[in-house]
């Protein structure tokens, strides 16, 4: 049987808490759930950690480690890491089915057969992992990074795509609302610590061999897994928006 935890009225809490602020809606998360966790890329979802640390000293925060970063976020992990003083929950892939690919596609498969299968085993099923442990999950996901997948993303949902059976999995995503220049503001008027690539044109970030920087006047969504279909660019750790 689904429960939901404390007995939220998820649509209705959707409604109150549409119009807040990321502040006022991390609050609510924070001191909703016991059991939550900040999902942090390395960009500038680097927000959420430094609102989180103004709200409390005890919150949660993982990372996935697809083994494919670039080296400019593995030391901006580390520089969050000592920043924040936090513990970082870093979640690996299943070596045996990194092994299993590589050995039979090579390391680069993705750019000839499409990165859902590389995406499954490096992002998809560590995340799945992770969340299988947690009651709710806080992401760093907002509306204007893709007009065609993003648009509708609810600032609280039940996560369609990792909820079970008997284990309904509440994600909030704080930042929705905000444009990438609130974002951007926000960073540089409280000097918080950025990733080094986004002095060189990477606006959005993910793994190194398929993220490149944007010309002027494209979208940050066109510098990652270019050479496929520009629409529907998801790699599966927020499937429930291909729902919507
Ligand atoms: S993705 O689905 O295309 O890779 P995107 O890079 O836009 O996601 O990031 C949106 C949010 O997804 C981030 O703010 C973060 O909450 C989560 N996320 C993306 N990549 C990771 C990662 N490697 N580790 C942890 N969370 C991630
Ligand atoms: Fe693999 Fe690219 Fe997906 Fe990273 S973004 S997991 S390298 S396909």
């Amino acid at each position: 049987m689904v429960v939901v935890p404390r007995n939220l009225n998820i649509a209705a809490l959707e409604a109150e808490y549409s119009q807040k602020t990321p502040r006022e809606i991390l609050k609510f998360a924070l001191e909703t759930f016991k059991n939550i966790a900040i999902s942090f890329s390395g960009a500038e979802d680097v927000v959420l950690i430094d609102l989180a640390s103004k709200i409390t000293n005890h919150f949660r925060v993982f990372t996935l480690d697809t083994g494919r970063l670039h080296p400019e976020t593995y030391q901006f992990l580390e520089q969050v890491r000592k920043h924040y003083g936090i513990k970082l929950e870093v979640m690996f892939p299943d070596a045996a089915e990194v092994q299993a690919l590589v050995e039979a596609k090579g390391l680069f498969s993705f750019y000839e057969d499409g990165h859902k299968e590389c995406c499954a085993i490096r992002k998809v099923k560590p995340l799945r992992r992770k969340l299988s442990t947690l009651d709710a999950w806080i992401t760093g996901q907002r509306k204007d990074q893709s007009p065609s997948t993003r648009n509708h993303i609810p600032v609280i949902e039940v996560d369609s795509a990792f909820s079970t059976e008997d284990h309904q999995l509440i994600k909030f995503n704080p930042l929705a609302n905000w444009s990438s220049a609130q974002v951007w503001e926000y960073i540089r008027a409280l000097n918080v610590p950025y990733n080094k690539l986004h002095e060189r044109g990477f606006i959005s970030i993910g793994c190194e061999p398929c993220t490149r920087p944007v010309l002027p006047n494209q979208h940050e969504r066109e510098g990652r897994w270019w050479w496929e279909e520009s629409a529907v660019k998801e790699c599966g750790l927020h499937a429930g928006n291909l729902q919507k």
